[in-house]
């Protein structure tokens, strides 16, 4: 850098900006050949280990490592290799730490190819997710199988970022929110918030929220596991999480027939003070647990005391 100064000040009369920009861009060709390196030692299976763990602690620092992955020859399909080699260890849960380990690198590189604006779309028309799906289908809550969830669910939550209409809807068509939801149930708070994160932003969209309250089934499954994540709640609280779980309420209750249901099924513990003083100096929450409760208050009017057809058996209709 102060070469460069010297060296420009004396020959030519470059305005400092001009200089700098110089030097970050010499400095930026070096870190992208450094990096180049490191994505061709992927080919190499001897060095691949080393060169994903290196690649993944990196990838904040270097912006077009994703595009730099995805242009590589044979690169998507080293970590799709990758990926499905550890199958067999996931169906007899023989998986080891330094497999996960492994493959949570894979995962975080995944991750970047699900963030960068130019490899998001190529990412899910080549339906690389699909490929990591069954992590999140495994119920094993052993910690090397809870890794790879939040890893996973990593990847899912930089897509869903992204918030457009053909990214939703590629992930709705995946059928992503049962593993989520799975995930909400079984696995340990990092992933419960991450996955809980996916689910808010799904039923944040319209589409989203369309499809969740589509059947009478899915509806239950999702109010089964928000109810099951609120008493977790309880013993082991999250402030962040609860949140969460207000917002996907509250987003539910927007939905007419899911409003209908909720008149019954809204755990007793979102009426009475359990979470008062949790959400006391949180506005953006109270006013989601405002709008849930005068959205079922509306709907509660319309509710017959007993029997009747507009119970909670009703929604998704016939
Ligand atoms: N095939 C199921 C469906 O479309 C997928 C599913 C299972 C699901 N449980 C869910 C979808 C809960 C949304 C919510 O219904």
């Amino acid at each position: 850098m102060a070469a460069d100064f010297s060296h420009q000040s004396s020959s030519t009369k470059n305005d400092a900006s001009t200089v700098a920009h110089r030097s970050s861009s010499a400095q930026s060709n070096t870190t992208m050949a450094n990096m180049q390196n490191t994505v061709n030692e992927l080919i190499n299976p001897d060095r691949r280990g080393n060169a994903l763990k290196v690649l993944s602690k990196r990838r904040d620092m270097f912006e077009e490592l994703a595009p730099l992955l995805w242009n590589t020859a044979c690169i998507a399909t080293i970590l799709l290799q990758e990926i499905i080699s550890v199958y067999p260890a996931i169906s007899s849960l023989q998986l080891t730490h330094a497999q996960s380990i492994r493959v949570c690198n894979v995962l975080a590189l995944l991750q970047c190819l699900a963030s960068h604006p130019e490899t998001r779309m190529p990412f899910i028309n080549a339906n690389m997710p699909q490929y990591f799906y069954p992590f999140l289908q495994s119920t094993s809550k052993l910690p090397q199988f809870e890794y790879l969830r939040v890893a996973s669910l990593g990847v899912i939550g930089a897509l869903v970022k992204a918030n457009t209409r053909e990214v939703i809807s590629f992930l709705l068509s995946s059928e992503v929110v049962p593993l989520c939801l799975q995930s909400m149930e079984i696995g340990k708070q990092l992933s419960k918030n991450v996955a809980t994160y996916i689910l808010q932003f799904f039923l944040a969209n319209d589409e989203g929220l369309e499809y969740i309250c589509a059947t009478a089934e899915r509806f239950f499954a999702v109010a089964r596991v928000l109810e099951l994540v609120l008493r977790s709640l309880e013993e082991e609280p999250c402030p962040r999480l609860l949140k969460l779980v207000i917002s996907c309420y509250a987003r539910l209750s927007n939905n007419h027939r899911a409003a209908v249901a909720l008149v019954r099924c809204l755990p007793n513990t979102l009426k009475d003070a359990t979470f008062s003083n949790d959400i006391r100096d949180d506005p953006a929450t109270r006013r989601w647990m405002e709008k849930l409760h005068e959205n079922i208050r509306r709907h509660q009017q319309q509710v017959p005391e007993q029997g009747g057809g507009s119970g909670v058996g009703d929604i998704g209709g016939s």
